[in-house]
């Protein structure tokens, strides 16, 4: 079945912008520089500066954007890194892809970011770097967090996959730590039309390390220095993306009024979430929570509506993790039921929002009778 309304929709923001995003597109063909041209360095710049932050590093996805930041700061096999369980496997993928191991903490139930009252228990003489998730667009409780790495010494990671344009007192998200990964997957706030993903820094030495990383351990080119990998964003991703870069701020004021809208509709059916204060959540996705949330999914995908669990499992009870020790998770397991994202993206239409909330108002209805 066709869905009348899918959970998100990127095409419709691409359809918006064809005019600019085509002649984008034609200027590189045009340009007969297809790899780390002039799209990309100022892509990289404007994403940077955008953020408050000193220098940009393209890269190839998301994914390989926290495997190459990690590796700027040096972390290696027999390190830990500590993380939330509550979060895409890609974090926790690019952490192995360094040889080190995931350290899971576990999260606020309010914001379902990392809960940094839970960091300090799990710091060993291992222990090399914290990685927040500003998951679903909420900001993670960077004051804290910064202060426990601090007094550690430990790097701070910011993994801003679902979080651009998402401010914590001000900064924007991916500013406030040593190092930030963002995606620019195709459903993001700011999305590709492919895999794409950006290194935000304003350690010029990181900064140069991570260019060396993506393209083969070269300075020069040819002379490799160091292990390298192949990991480039490409000049058609960088200008497309340099075209919704300017449109990412009233996108995520629509999400914004979409998220007041459900607030005000669903609150008496399912619980909303929360937007903390002194934090600009960036809307990602908009999850509710409900204890009857696989028979209001069933049923809203009767009524044409669209929607995803993210995730149906936290990561360390997946195949790959369930034979490690026992973990003390108990917000992480406990919400992996209750969640639902539904339909969220700046061209939902009013009269979409109203589909998507008079159907839960009538799952609800249902069950009263
Ligand atoms: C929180 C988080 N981290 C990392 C990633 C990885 O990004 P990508 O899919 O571009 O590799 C994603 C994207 O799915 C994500 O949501």
């Amino acid at each position: 079945m066709k869905l009348k309304i899918p959970s998100a929709n990127p095409k419709a923001e691409i359809e918006e912008l064809k005019v600019e995003i085509n002649q984008a597109i034609n200027s590189v063909l045009d340009s007969g520089k297809y790899i780390l041209g002039k799209e990309c360095e100022t892509f990289e710049q404007e994403f940077a500066d955008y953020n408050g932050v000193k220098y940009g590093c393209g890269v190839s996805s998301g994914t390989a954007a926290i495997h190459l930041a990690l590796k700027a700061l040096g972390i290696k096999t027999g390190d830990e890194v500590i993380t939330v369980s509550h979060t895409a496997v890609a974090t926790t993928a690019a952490i192995e892809m360094t040889g080190a191991k995931p350290i899971f903490v576990d999260i606020s139930p309010d914001t379902f970011t990392l809960d940094p009252n839970k960091i300090s228990e799990l710091i060993s003489n291992k222990t090399k770097a914290i990685i927040p998730v500003h998951i679903y667009g909420h900001p993670a409780d960077m004051d804290p967090i910064m202060e426990i790495a601090k007094h550690n010494k430990l790097y701070v990671l910011e993994d801003c996959a679902q979080a651009h344009g998402a401010l914590y007192k001000g900064k924007k998200v991916g500013s406030i730590g040593d190092i930030a990964a963002y995606s620019f997957y195709p459903t993001k706030n700011l999305g590709a039309i492919g895999d794409g993903g950006i290194i935000l820094t304003s350690n010029f030495g990181y900064f140069e390390k991570l260019k060396m990383l993506r393209e083969y351990g070269w300075k020069n080119r040819y002379i490799s220095e160091i292990h390298g990998f192949n990991s480039r964003l490409d000049e058609i991703q960088a200008a497309i993306l340099r075209v919704k870069l300017r449109y990412l701020d009233s996108n995520n004021f629509r999400r914004h009024e979409i998220a007041k809208k459900y607030k005000k509709l669903l609150s008496p059916f399912v619980l909303t979430p929360i937007e903390k204060q002194n934090c600009f959540h960036a809307f990602h996705l908009y999850v509710i929570q409900h204890p009857k949330r696989d028979l209001l999914q069933k049923f809203l995908f009767t009524k044409g509506v669209g929607s995803l669990v993210h995730y149906p499992e936290p990561i360390h009870l997946q195949p790959l993790y369930s034979s490690s020790e026992r973990l003390d998770l108990p917000i992480t397991e406990k919400i992996k039921s209750q969640i639902l994202s539904i339909p969220m993206y700046p061209q939902l239409k009013d009269i979409e929002i109203e589909v998507v909330v008079s159907s839960i108002m009538e799952f609800f209805d249902d069950f009263k009778t």
